[in-house]
C-alpha cells in the first residue's frame, strides 16, 4: 500500500474499532440486563443503552468516516487495486453497512424505535388480556413502517421485502426462498402425517424430575466435550437462552433449567453452544473488523442447529453420551433402554408454537410465516385478515388449527419489533447445517467411531477453518458452493430427515 493509502485505511480501521467497542459495551449490559441486573434498574439501563446506541450511530454514520471509507472502496473497486483479497473484504462490507444505514432517514429511524418499543408493549398487553385488537393496528403501523424502510434500502432488482431480508441475510432473494420453502413443504407434510400413523414413543423420562444443580453441570460437561473455551466464554441462565459474542475472547451463553424440562435445556445448551464455537472461531488478528464476525443470521443457525441436531439428536452421540447421562441422573433412567430413550431425544409431534417443535415441524412454522410475510408485503393480505389465514396455514402445514390467535400468529415477538425478513433466516440455518453435515460425513468417514467416544474435535477444527475463519470474506451463498461444491438447496436436509425417521418410525418409503 502506498503510504496516503495506508493512513486512509488505518483512519478507517482506528474509526471502526471505536464504535465496535461502543457495541462491545452495550452487548455487555444487554447480557447483564437478561442474566444479573436487578429488576428495579430497567429504566436506568435501557437509558443507558440508549445513549451508547447513539452514540455508536453517530460514529458509524459520521462524514469523516464516510468519506475516508468512500476513498477505500473507490480503491478497492479499482482494477488494479492494491488491497489484497482479506482487505477488499473488509471495506466492502463496511461500506455495505454504512450505505444501508445512511439510507434510512434519521426521522424515520426515529419512528420506527418509538412505534416498535410501543408496538411491543401492545402486544404483551394484548397476550396477557387475550385481545388482539388491542394489537393488531400496531401491526398494520409496524408493517407501514418496515415497507417505507425497504423502499429506501432496496436497490435495484430487490422488492422491499427483499431489502428487509437483505439485513439479516445478505443477498438472499425471496424468488429462491420460495422455491425452498415449496420443495421443503412438499417432502415434509407427507412425512408429519405418516409419522403420526405411528405409535408415539413413550417413556418414565418424559415425565421425570431432573434436579437443577446436577442439569448445570451436565451442560458444562456436554459445553467442554463440544470444544467450547470457557476460558473465554461463560454459561449463565436466563428465561431465553441466546448467545452474545462481545468479542471472541469474550463469548457468552446463556440457557434455562426448569426440573419438568430437561430436554428444553439440554438442546437449547447444545445450540447455544454452537454459536459460541462461531463466536469463538474467529481469528484475533481480525478483531473489530467484519472477517471476525458472522456472515448472516441463516449462517449463524448453521452452526447451532448442526450440533443441536446433526450431532446431538444423532444415535452416534448418544452411544457416548447415554452411559453418561445416566452416571449424573441414575435415579431416573434406571429401567429405561438405550432405544426408548433415543425415540424420546427424537420424538416427532405437531404442535402450535415454533420454539417447541422437533427438526421435523419446525421448518413447517417458517414456511407459515414466510408465506404469510411474502403475502403480507407483496400478496395484499390485509391485517384483518391474518388470524384466518395464519389458521388456513397451519391447517394446510401442520394440520392443526391454533386454540387462540396467543397460540397462533400472537406467538411470537418478531412482528412487534418490526422484524420481517428475519424467520427465514432460521430455515436457512438448518438447510445449511444439513448441507454441511453432509460433506463433513464424506470427508471423514470415521467420524462416527470419533464421536462414540465422545471426541468432537474433528468437527469443531473443520468447521473453524471453513467457516468461522473465513469471517465475512464470502456471502453465505458463496461460502456454501465454496464448502459444499453446490448451491443451497433443501435435498439435503429433506434426505437427511427422510432416512432418520423413516427408521425411527419404521415407515417404509
Ligand atoms: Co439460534
Amino acid at each position: 500500500m502506498n503510504s496516503s493509502l495506508q493512513a486512509h485505511w488505518d483512519d478507517v480501521l482506528n474509526q471502526r474499532k471505536t464504535f465496535t467497542q461502543i457495541n462491545s459495551a452495550s452487548m455487555l449490559l444487554a447480557w447483564d440486563q437478561e442474566t444479573k441486573m436487578p429488576a428495579g434498574a430497567g429504566a436506568h439501563r435501557a437509558e443507558t443503552m440508549a445513549v451508547l446506541s447513539a452514540l455508536a450511530h453517530e460514529r458509524a454514520t459520521s462524514s469523516q468516516y464516510g468519506e475516508a471509507l468512500g476513498l477505500l472502496w473507490e480503491e478497492a473497486q479499482s482494477l488494479n487495486s492494491e488491497l489484497d483479497f482479506d482487505q477488499q473484504a473488509i471495506v466492502r462490507e463496511l461500506w455495505r453497512d454504512y450505505s444501508r444505514q445512511s439510507k434510512l432517514p434519521g426521522k424515520l429511524v426515529e419512528e420506527m424505535t418509538k412505534t416498535t418499543s410501543l408496538s411491543q408493549q401492545a402486544w404483551s398487553e394484548a397476550r396477557q388480556k387475550e385481545d388482539p385488537s388491542l394489537f393488531l393496528p400496531w401491526l398494520e403501523k409496524t408493517i407501514a413502517l418496515a415497507k417505507e424502510a425497504g423502499a429506501h434500502l432496496r436497490e435495484e432488482g430487490q422488492s422491499s421485502y427483499d431489502a428487509l431480508l437483505d439485513e439479516y441475510e445478505p443477498g438472499a432473494r425471496s424468488a429462491d426462498l420460495k422455491v425452498l420453502f415449496q420443495d421443503l413443504v412438499a417432502d415434509l407434510v407427507p412425512l408429519v402425517k405418516k409419522i403420526e400413523s405411528r405409535p408415539e414413543p413413550q417413556s418414565s423420562v418424559l415425565s421425570a424430575s431432573w434436579d437443577v444443580q446436577k442439569q448445570e453441570k451436565w451442560s458444562r460437561f456436554l459445553l467442554d466435550a463440544m470444544g467450547f473455551d470457557f476460558d473465554r466464554g461463560r454459561l449463565d441462565v436466563s428465561e431465553h437462552p441466546f448467545t452474545e459474542g462481545v468479542h471472541t475472547t469474550d463469548v457468552r451463553l446463556t440457557t434455562r433449567y426448569s426440573e419438568k424440562e430437561f430436554f428444553d435445556s439440554l438442546f437449547s445448551t447444545v445450540h447455544e453452544g454452537g454459536h459460541g464455537l462461531y463466536e469463538q472461531g474467529f481469528l484475533d488478528k481480525w478483531s473489530c473488523t467484519p472477517l471476525a464476525e458472522a456472515i448472516s443470521l441463516g449462517v449463524h443457525e448453521s452452526q447451532s442447529r448442526l450440533w443441536e441436531n446433526q450431532v446431538a439428536r444423532s444415535e452416534v452421540f448418544w452411544d457416548w453420551a447415554w452411559p453418561e447421562l445416566q452416571k449424573f441422573f441414575p435415579e431416573n433412567l434406571k429401567g429405561v433402554g438405550f432405544d426408548e430413550f433415543y425415540r424420546v431425544v427424537n420424538k416427532v409431534k405437531p404442535g402450535e408454537i415454533r420454539v417447541d417443535a422437533d427438526e421435523v415441524t419446525y421448518n413447517l412454522h417458517i414456511a407459515l410465516r414466510f408465506q404469510m410475510e411474502h403475502e403480507l408485503f407483496d400478496g395484499g393480505l390485509q391485517v384483518s385478515d391474518v388470524e384466518s389465514r395464519w389458521n388456513e396455514l397451519s391447517d394446510q402445514y401442520l394440520g392443526l388449527v391454533p386454540q387462540s390467535p396467543m397460540k397462533g400468529f400472537m406467538q411470537d415477538v418478531h412482528w412487534s419489533v418490526g422484524l420481517f425478513g428475519y424467520f427465514p433466516t432460521y430455515t436457512l440455518g438448518n438447510l445449511m447445517s444439513a448441507q454441511l453435515f453432509q460433506v463433513f460425513q464424506s470427508k471423514f468417514p470415521n467420524y462416527q467411531s470419533q464421536f462414540k467416544q465422545g471426541d468432537f474435535s474433528q468437527l469443531k477444527q473443520w468447521l473453524n477453518t471453513e467457516i468461522h475463519q473465513v469471517g465475512k470474506a464470502y456471502s453465505a451463498n458463496d461460502l456454501i458452493q465454496k464448502v459444499t461444491g453446490e448451491p443451497l438447496q433443501a435435498r439435503y436436509f429433506s434426505e437427511y430427515i427422510k432416512s432418520k425417521y423413516h427408521a425411527l418410525y419404521q415407515i417404509k418409503s
